[in-house]
């Protein structure tokens, strides 16, 4: 058994951030998006791993995640040059692929099921494909399934205007060898993409074994802003082992689970977790609030802030209202000015979104 991750793409709705890197890198909880993906198919005992790549983020994906000794696996990159979909990218990673059965994995979506339960369905049913379902209030921005109540897949439909079911297809599938087949006999779709759901809809026209399961717990598509603080929220409240590493002074207090990396100081703050700050931080009279992932060498002086995500390098000084909801940049600056006239000065780069009061 293999896995293939899809990593490419180019993140539009999650500008401006992805302007400067990869969507699947966006850190939660402090760790890129990717990894989650790579530990949860690690668990399950795969670890002969393929990662798509694209020319834009490739080095990047690939610099950062590296060969996969810390995972426990061996990681092989693919190159897809075009973002030409799904099934597309299956192609391209014919040769790694062979003929062995393979879990794909979209390396910005994350789940918090074990894959165990599946693969172990798959294999026993010998199945063709299994995919995973979740469901959604809006089905029209998805793939769709329609299921019997045995648990086969009738039909599947990308992005349908009217949607057969609200069962979405979340972002991880099981395939056997015969994939490869059916995408060589599919035909891109009219947003120019070679669709797995119409590879997958092949297999079933041939009558062949696609079965579906439904995810018990919850499944994030971290594409968009809200998604990702949703992402950070939830891993924060299930994931974090508060552990204090840093140094917090004696006008400083951490309630609840926190975690604090190494040579952060605290000076005259209030951290109540669940709270994740990255090392070599500066905090000095702030407060920083529930559902809050700090990243490494940000400095917070005079501020607010929950939940939120702050990039590296940060540097949030003096802002006088409290920052809620809010995802800031890596480097980026948030301060007030020293000067009069009192006015608002910004250098905000493309697609930007700020909110004033
Ligand atoms: C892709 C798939 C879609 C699936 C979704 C899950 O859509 O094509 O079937 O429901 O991922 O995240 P995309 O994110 O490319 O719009």
């Amino acid at each position: 058994m293999k896995a293939l991750i899809l990593s490419g793409g180019k993140g539009t709705r999650l500008r401006p951030i992805t302007y400067t890197g990869a969507k699947q890198l966006v850190p939660v909880a402090n760790k890129p998006i990717l990894w989650y993906g790579i530990e949860s198919i690690v668990a399950a005992g795969i670890t002969d791993i393929g990662i798509i790549i694209s020319p834009e983020t490739g080095e990047e994906v690939k610099n950062l995640t590296g060969k996969g000794d810390r995972f426990g696996a061996k990681i092989t990159y693919i190159l897809q040059s075009q973002p030409l979909g799904l099934a597309h990218a299956v192609k391209v990673a014919k040769d790694f692929l062979g003929e062995d059965p393979f879990v794909m994995y979209l390396g910005d979506n994350l789940i918090a099921d074990s894959l165990d339960s599946f693969l172990e369905d798959f294999n026993n049913k010998h199945l063709d494909a299994l995919i995973l379902l979740r469901e959604v209030p809006n089905p029209t921005a998805f793939g769709v399934a329609k299921v019997d109540e045995k648990e086969r897949v009738l039909q599947l439909v990308e992005k349908p205007k009217i949607p057969p079911s609200n069962l979405a297809l979340v972002g991880v599938y099981f395939f056997s060898h015969t994939i490869h087949d059916a995408i060589s006999q599919i035909k891109p779709s009219a947003r120019g993409e070679l669709e797995i759901t119409d590879a997958i809809d092949f297999l079933i026209d041939e009558k062949k074994p696609v079965e579906a399961r439904k995810l018990q717990n919850w499944w994030l598509d971290t594409g968009k802003k809200d998604d990702l603080l949703e992402a950070n929220r939830i891993i924060l409240d299930t994931r974090l082992e508060g552990a204090i590493e840093g140094e917090l002074d004696s006008s400083s207090q951490a309630t609840g689970r926190v975690q604090i990396g190494k040579n952060s100081k605290i000076i005259n703050s209030t951290i109540r977790g669940p709270v994740i700050i990255g090392e070599n931080c500066h905090i000095e009279n702030s407060f920083i609030g529930p559902y809050s992932s700090i990243d490494d060498e940000v400095t917070l002086i005079d501020t607010d802030i929950e939940h939120s995500v702050i990039l590296e390098g940060a540097k949030v000084l003096e802002i006088q209202q409290r920052i809620v909801d809010s995802v800031i940049g890596q480097r980026a600056q948030l301060k007030v000015a020293p000067q009069r006239p009192k006015a608002l000065r910004f250098l905000i780069g493309d697609d930007s979104q700020i909110e004033l009061v």
